[in-house]
């Protein structure tokens, strides 16, 4: 397994669509293994493939204390939300930023998990918040996105300051 660098806001490879996995294969589980590996070590609560510059539906989810508990969403699909909740969210691509951000408290979900088999998973609070938030990154979304012009300006500046700090 192997630890995979994951973009940063505003990193435009962050903004593709993300393609359907046509089969569960052998490489796509190397890859599942690769992102839980880069989601503990970093660590984080969920990511997703494109954050990993790899554009497939593909998301690892572990919201346990015990970080025992990996939840694998290949080809996700939400079928229904339900009520309304804001939580404070994170994202690995945008380190050190929390805001809240306003979704469904609760959905229905369905995917293939890591042998491929399809399954239906009903969610609400924070593993709620996190499918919804890990599905939109397969859309090219960022939760940035949902805060208010001003708020997005002063995020990018600062993450781009860092970025360069960085090099
Ligand atoms: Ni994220």
């Amino acid at each position: 397994m192997t630890i995979r660098r994951i973009l940063h806001y505003p990193d435009p490879r962050l903004r593709r669509q993300a393609n359907p996995v046509p089969e569960v294969t052998d490489d796509i589980r190397r890859l599942v293994d690769d992102m839980a590996e880069t989601m503990y070590d970093a660590p984080g609560i969920g990511l997703a493939a494109i954050q990993v510059n790899e554009p497939w539906r593909l998301i690892v989810i572990d919201i346990s204390q015990t970080r025992d508990r990996l939840q694998v969403f290949i080809n996700p699909e939400i079928l229904s939300r339900e009520g309304e909740q804001e939580l404070e969210e994170g994202c690995l691509s945008v380190p050190g930023i929390y805001e809240p951000v306003a979704r469904a408290h609760s959905i229905r979900a369905r995917a293939l998990n890591r042998d491929g088999q399809a399954f239906e998973i009903e969610a609400e609070h924070l593993l709620a918040s996190c499918i919804q938030h890990e599905i939109d990154h397969l859309d090219g979304k960022v939760f940035v996105d949902y805060l208010s012009r001003l708020k997005q300006s002063r995020i990018r500046k600062k993450l781009e300051k860092q970025q360069q700090l960085a090099m």
